[in-house]
């Protein structure tokens, strides 16, 4: 029977907590994720390890953490810091005063995917005329335009890359042009491969199409400036770009803000316009928004502004050169191990390799790092590309980079002994008989267990396996409709209330 007297479920107790036991209780839910610092987990986390630039997020975070961004007029602060980051952003990407971009304009989103789904959004406001608007996408291109498609009614047109270069071929993407065509998207660089599409000529057929050309630079687009600076040669990719329309960048990765912060930048404003949303039909206030969010946090924009403004230019420069020093260092030592190579020569700050015919097994070679303490990112095969390891490269790495190799080649020799992981046969026979239709929540339980993923209430396990190769490999060997149901009901697993109180 519920006790009425009293609501208690979950974070909710009775009596509240003391604040010093609920700042350990974070502390230890803390130590068992994937280190954040450190130079040793090669996704997720951007550090430039800067001595200090925590503290000083953190402190900035906290003078703004209750500025509501829904009204530019009751928090001017948060509207000058907004202000200075999109110019920060513009400058970076070849925008501003004496450029042949001088009427940029933009807004501050939580992320590259809000940042993409707003592009996709203001491009296909652009044309109401346009009853079925379509977007053309080299297949590199990052999942959430996919979601945007998704979530806004577009059609995705999606393009295969060249299979040697991994880069958006421009003469198919031209082709696949159509008179509803209302977006042409390309990435400076992509997030798999780290590789930059070839932005001019692929604007340039846009431009001709009269279609609007989005560069996602989420990713790698504030560090490539600086790399071309120090001397690497970055293909053209920016404003300075004719066609251009529209281009995003993440300052929660490499300009090394803390989470939930990216720029959305546009040619000028009459391309940004479709991107608001303005209401005055309700008893309440008119809702003007330029972003998906209405109310939006100050924390995260003026923790963003401090770390721009701290690190400078000079600041990205230094740690670009030492990004790229990593870079080397770790692509050197991958092609000194015997049984791999390289996706493709690192052009920005990703090292991507897979293995050769006669290498390792790669997801058995993930566990081995991971045991290693190196946490990389598996990447499945996908259309004719074989599967790979990611690794994001940011400054934290270059201290560790002498420890990869000679690990590396620990990891590979213990892959090469341990074998390929072989699907249970019937996981296999289930995997490829199984249509995404056909799966029964009982089905997936049962899967989940038998794959060792799940934890749940009351079980000390986490939510993964130790070691992952196996159900890596189960989901290599789906097709990708059936990846995308495994992975979402396996997710959905994983997120259910908590009714205890802690
Ligand atoms: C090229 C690219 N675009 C967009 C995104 C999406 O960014 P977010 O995860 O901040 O939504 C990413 C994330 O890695 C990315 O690499």
């Amino acid at each position: 029977m519920i006790d009425e007297s009293r609501v208690e479920a979950g974070a909710l107790r009775a009596t509240g907590v003391p604040a010093e036991q609920v700042l350990e209780e974070v502390r230890t839910l803390r130590a068992g994720d994937a280190p954040t610092h450190g130079g040793r987990l090669f996704a997720y986390v951007y550090d430039p390890a800067v001595p200090g630039l925590d503290e000083l997020a953190a402190a900035a975070h906290r003078e703004s953490a209750h500025v509501n961004g829904l009204d530019p007029t009751a928090f001017p602060s948060l509207l000058a810091m907004e202000n200075a980051l999109v110019g920060a952003a513009g400058r970076v990407l070849g925008a501003g005063p004496g450029t042949t971009a001088p009427d940029v304009v933009g807004s501050v989103t939580s992320g590259g995917t809000e940042s993409l789904i707003l592009a996709v959004k203001t491009a296909r406001d652009a044309h109401p005329e346009i009853t079925e608007p379509r977007i053309v996408v080299p297949s590199s291109a990052h999942a959430a335009f996919a979601k945007a498609a998704h979530y806004l009614r577009v059609a995705l047109d999606v393009v295969p890359v060249s299979p040697e270069t991994l880069r958006a071929d421009p003469a198919a993407m031209a082709a696949a042009i159509r008179p509803e065509t209302v977006l042409v998207a390309c990435s400076a660089p992509s997030y798999a491969h780290g590789v930059v599409d070839p932005v001019t000529r692929i604007a340039a057929a846009a431009a001709d199409a009269g279609v609007r050309c989005h560069v996602d630079a989420c990713f790698g687009g504030w560090t490539l400036p600086y790399l071309r600076r120090l001397g690497e040669p970055v293909p053209p990719f920016d404003f300075a770009v004719p066609g251009v329309t529209s281009i995003s960048v993440d300052l929660h990765k490499y300009a090394y803000a803390p989470k939930g912060v990216s720029v959305l930048l546009h040619r000028d404003a009459a391309l940004r316009a479709p991107q608001y949303f303005a209401y005055a039909d309700w008893p309440g206030y008119t809702m003007i928004n330029p972003v998906i969010a209405s109310t939006r946090s100050g924390g995260p924009i003026a923790a963003a502004y401090a770390t721009v403004r701290h690190l400078g230019d000079e600041g990205y420069l230094r740690l670009s050169a030492i990004t790229r020093d990593a870079v080397a260092g770790l692509a050197d030592a991958v092609r000194a191990v015997d049984g791999l190579r390289l996706m493709a020569e690192p052009e920005s700050t990703v090292v991507c390799f897979t293995a050769t015919d006669d290498g390792p097994d790669l997801f058995v070679l993930v566990d081995e790092l991971t045991a290693r303490g190196w946490h990389t990112q598996p990447q499945l095969s996908y259309d004719g590309l074989p599967a790979s390891v990611h690794l994001t490269v940011t400054a934290a790495v270059a201290p560790r980079v002498a420890e990869f190799g000679p690990d590396l080649t620990a990891a590979v020799a213990a892959a090469r002994a341990a074998g390929p992981v072989r699907l249970p046969a019937e996981l296999a026979a289930l995997v490829g008989a199984l249509t995404p239709e056909a799966l029964t929540p009982d089905l997936v339980v049962g899967l989940a267990a038998g794959l060792g993923l799940g934890g749940g209430e009351g079980s000390d396990a986490g939510p993964l396996p130790e070691r992952m190769a196996l159900v890596n490999t189960l989901l290599d060997a789906a097709p990708s409709a059936m990846r995308e149901r495994l992975l979402m009901e396996f997710v959905s697993l994983l997120q259910r209330p908590r009714w205890t109180p802690s």
